[in-house]
């Protein structure tokens, strides 16, 4: 991996990626790319940047090309509260977005990684330690693109020889940029809400466990996973990762460790509380760790600790 191209640069991962990248292989390897530009972002100060929109691929052909890539990460993709919104879209964005880019990837011979999620799961799953082999049968659009994908990257591996990899990415929480229409968002708004406000109205149930993952330890996965030696690999797409499980009650539990005074209450959203029903409460990751070392070194405490940190830096307050 030594040039790399990353479609939908500006959301949640991909803002955070691309400097890492950046840092590790030199600025003018990574070339960010996106549908629109974000004026005063720093990703357009520091290296390449082209806008690209997914549903082109000739486009994205020519941009790969151009810049003579060797590694090819999509990112691009429609979250899962806003997919169960309009669907049709989902489909389009998130099938034909991530067909276009394992074509390019093939014509060219590219690495390729791209991420699922938890959303890959579905109400017949075993929800507790979920196996990394097992019923995939989800109940939302996100999640048929999720499913679909991991089939078609690891078909792009099989019968084109593409080496794609990824991972099943649990909720991921950051205090860089905001996660787009997700499930698991609550757990980035209740930090922004304690630091302002000191206290959160919780669209999700109490009881309702996700994982979860902080993003210095999700980007540290998809470098690990792009690196890995591919002797060892016995699956390729998608990995079961996650760092944590937890609820809403635990999550605010943990900020009061911080914020004594910290007050949270619920109005659940019916429709994002289904869709976490149907997902799993905790992921198996033992084939990611025994395949390619993953690790991950934040739990919640440590990542509470370092959110309110940062997010009272970021906004302003003296609160944490
Ligand atoms: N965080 C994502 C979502 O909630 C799950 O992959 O949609």
């Amino acid at each position: 991996m030594k040039k790399i191209l990353i479609t939908g640069c500006f959301g949640q991962i991909g803002s955070e990626l691309t400097m890492r990248l950046r840092r590790d292989y030199g600025n003018d390897q990574v070339i960010a790319t996106d549908i629109r530009r974000i004026e005063g972002s720093p990703l357009l100060e520091h290296g390449p940047f082209e806008i690209l929109d997914v549903m082109d691929q000739r486009a994205m052909h020519r941009l790969a090309e151009k810049y003579q890539v060797d590694t090819l990460i999509h990112l691009a993709a429609l979250l899962s509260a806003v997919a169960e919104a309009k669907p049709q879209l989902a489909w389009q964005l998130n099938m034909g977005g991530l067909m276009n880019a394992l074509e390019v990837a093939r014509e060219l011979n590219l690495k390729f990684f791209t991420p699922s999620s938890i959303g890959c799961f579905g109400p017949e799953t075993p929800a507790d330690h979920t196996p990394q082999d097992t019923i995939q049968r989800p109940t939302t659009m996100y999640g048929v693109t999720k499913v679909a994908g991991e089939l078609l990257a690891d078909y792009y591996y099989t019968k084109f020889g593409v080496d794609t990899r990824g991972v099943r990415f649990p909720g991921l929480i950051s205090h860089k940029t905001l996660p787009g229409g997700g499930t698991t968002d609550y757990a980035v708004d209740i930090y922004y809400e304690a630091i302002k406000r000191n206290r959160y109205t919780s669209y999700i149930a109490a009881d309702t466990y996700m994982d979860m993952m902080y993003m210095p330890d999700a980007i540290e996965a998809i470098v690990r996973l792009l690196e890995a030696d591919p002797a060892r690999l016995i699956h390729r797409n998608a990995f079961n990762i996650t760092a944590m499980s937890f609820s809403p009650a635990e999550i605010a539990a943990s900020i009061q460790k911080y914020l004594p005074d910290f007050k949270m209450d619920y109005q659940v959203d019916p429709v994002r509380q289904k869709i976490a029903e149907s997902w799993p409460n905790s992921l198996d990751a033992r084939c990611a760790k025994d395949e390619w070392d993953f690790a991950p070194a934040y739990d919640l405490d440590t990542m509470t600790q370092d959110m309110l940190e940062k997010l009272s830096k970021k906004l302003g307050s003296t609160t944490a």
